[in-house]
């Protein structure tokens, strides 16, 4: 039987939730605060396993805890919402997110605030989808602000000719030199040369069709952000959680940006 969230999920990349908060006990309300962040990280972040908290210079074992819970949370909204895709799933990274997305980013390529599909250049997935869960937990009741863009054909029509093939010996070389966790496919190669083109093509980034979206306070998201061509332009606190999900896995697999962009290039790329 076809689940309706997962139909949503697969065919817009979003499914948003008004009115299931992540609410926060008295204690972890403390932790609401930008002074956590140690400066150079921009969110604080949990490794998959749930033990070693990075980018925060105080209360570690509290966002430890936060986090984690947040980790457990989230996956039982996936089991609510989306179960065919629980056998299957991984536990990515958590974040924590106190800075405001306004605030200006280290390199154009890390800034959230123009549009793009995420793809990240230590954390090849060889084509598995990225399935996100946010959550506003701002305390003062400010919304996220997101921008949502074209169809992923769109976007990846735009650059595809134009993204350069890795070097023979390159994928091998990056994971040797440990700058990728991972072997990166060529499916990676071209997720990142699009993230990257998209990020840096600034007629793309004042023209290209968006549409706004409010996250209110107390709202939480489901995303395919591999898919979804977004863009965080404002607002502080959200709690998120990163699941891998093999293409296998969906519904329909032939909605997966490696299914699309096969078919795009006529070859294999994971
Ligand atoms: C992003 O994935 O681009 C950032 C999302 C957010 O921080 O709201
Ligand atoms: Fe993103």
């Amino acid at each position: 039987m076809s689940e309706p969230i997962v139909r949503q999920l697969e065919t817009e990349g979003i499914v948003v939730l008004p009115g299931r908060p992540f609410v926060l006990t008295n204690a972890e309300s403390v932790l609401l605060s930008a002074s956590l962040s140690d400066g150079r990280a921009k969110n604080v972040s949990l490794d998959p396993r749930g033990a070693v908290v990075r980018g925060a210079t105080a209360h570690k074992v509290a966002l430890r805890a936060l986090m984690n819970r947040y980790a457990g949370w989230a996956l039982d909204l996936i089991d609510e919402l989306a179960p065919r895709y629980i056998p299957a799933l991984e536990r990515g990274r958590t974040s924590f997110r106190p800075r405001d997305a306004r605030e200006a980013a280290a390199s154009p390529r890390k800034d959230d605030r123009r549009l793009h599909a995420d793809a990240f250049p230590s954390q090849p997935t060889g084509g598995q989808r990225l399935l996100r869960v946010f959550s506003n937990v701002n305390p003062a009741g400010e919304p996220r602000l997101w921008q949502i863009g074209e169809p992923f054909e769109a976007y990846a029509g735009r650059w595809l000719s134009q993204v350069r093939r890795s070097w023979p010996g390159e994928a091998w070389a990056l994971q040797k030199l440990g700058i990728t966790r991972a072997r990166r496919t060529a499916y990676d190669a071209l997720m990142l040369g699009l993230h990257d083109r998209a990020k840096l093509d600034l007629a793309y980034q004042r023209t290209a069709p968006r549409r706004d979206l409010t996250l209110a306070a107390g709202s939480s998201w489901i995303v395919f952000t591999d898919s979804l061509v977004h863009a965080a332009l404002a607002g502080r606190f959200a709690l998120e959680q990163t699941f891998y999900l093999p293409v296998a896995a969906m519904e329909t697999p032939a909605r997966s940006p490696l299914k699309i962009l096969e078919r795009m290039v006529g070859r294999a790329l994971a």
